[in-house]
């Protein structure tokens, strides 16, 4: 796989006016999902739910790609079409998470590392045969007393610049994702130290694993207060912190940035994007690649009548990619 077409693959997954949808919830994470609305955790309720959201009719519109999960892969829409397959057949390129989820980090009370280095080479080419060409790893960074430590964030920016290295060595994109957590009473600017920390440690990784900053994504948080801090910011604090600490740490060559809403409700998520793009040109495009953001309202009435409310679901999936399509070009107007 050339450099080029990792690069026209990562332009592709940030094209103007489109994000990504992440879908790509382990089993245990669509469990909790799953259970806070009343659906039953089993393996055809998460293949149907997943192709009611990959079907949403010209869901393409907004949606440059989606992450899958390792069981999504290997499933069909009721038809037997592989998602794989659908997606490519309708403009969506598939993307994978590879990472194993978090562990505790050994002598480091409160902090985590992400594992899933092992055979990570063998997985991938396997996901590429699949017709994944992106992946995903996601680090997660909590902020807390004495956390982070310099150690949990190095300890995962090397494990994130390994992974990085073996998708371009075999083909994929890789969608670097380190996550600093909004749980927690933490103000603003904490959050702006620890994520301004956590990116230049990094593309310091990067840079000293031969990742080529060309065929790289960011997804990214937000610089946001921490939930349960008393002083929430405005739209336009985030926005501008948000941007500050990305301009002040990641390469210009980089060819786009997507954020995690992370736990924001939908509005502040779109708002949020918004606000950012309306500030002016950025040295990347910056989108989005919402989980929940992008799949709450659906998932809510889905569950309320699983075949009555297929389409309305569907409807409501397609209203959520167009808002923050439009935000990604900052051209979002909250509804009155
Ligand atoms: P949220 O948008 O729900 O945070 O999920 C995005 C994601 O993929 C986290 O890894």
């Amino acid at each position: 796989m050339s450099i080029e077409q990792l690069a026209e693959t990562a332009q592709a997954m940030v094209a103007t006016g489109k994000g990504i949808i992440a879908i790509d919830e382990s089993s245990s994470t669509i469990a909790k999902r799953f259970a806070a609305v009343g659906i039953e955790n089993i393996e055809e309720n998460r293949r149907a739910y997943r192709e009611l959201l990959l079907t949403t009719p010209k869901l393409d519109d907004y949606i440059s790609g989606a992450i899958l999960y390792d069981e999504t892969i290997r499933q069909s829409t009721k038809d037997g079409v592989p998602f794989a397959k659908y997606m490519a057949d309708h403009g969506m390129i598939p993307g994978i998470k590879v990472d194993k989820g978090t562990y505790p980090l050994a002598g480091f009370p409160g902090e985590v590392v992400t594992e899933g280095l092992d055979g990570l080479r063998e997985r991938l080419e396997e996901y590429y045969r699949l017709g994944a060409r992106f992946a995903k790893w996601r680090a997660v960074i909590n902020i807390g007393d004495d956390v982070p430590t310099g150690t949990c964030i190095e300890a995962n920016a090397h494990a994130l610049a390994r992974y990085a290295a073996l998708c371009q060595e075999q083909g994929l994109v890789p969608m670097v994702e380190p996550e600093v957590l909004m749980d927690g009473e933490h103000d603003i600017e904490t959050c702006y130290e620890v994520t301004e920390a956590t990116l230049r440690s990094l593309f310091g990784a990067l840079y000293e694993h031969n990742v080529l900053l060309e065929g790289t994504i960011l997804k990214a948080s937000m610089v946001i207060a921490g939930k349960e801090c008393k002083e929430q910011a405005s739209v336009e604090e985030v926005a501008e912190s948000t941007v500050m600490c990305l301009k002040s740490t990641v390469p210009a060559i980089l060819p786009g940035i997507v954020f995690l809403s992370g736990g924001q409700n939908d509005e502040d998520a779109t708002a949020h994007l918004n606000a950012m793009n309306q500030m002016g040109t950025h040295p990347w495009p910056l989108s989005f690649s919402y989980g929940r953001a992008m799949q709450q309202a659906a998932m809510k009435l889905w569950s309320k009548n699983m075949s009555g409310n297929f389409a309305k679901a569907q409807e409501t999936v397609y209203a959520r990619a167009r808002d923050n399509g439009l935000a990604a070009v900052g051209q979002w107007k909250p509804s009155p």
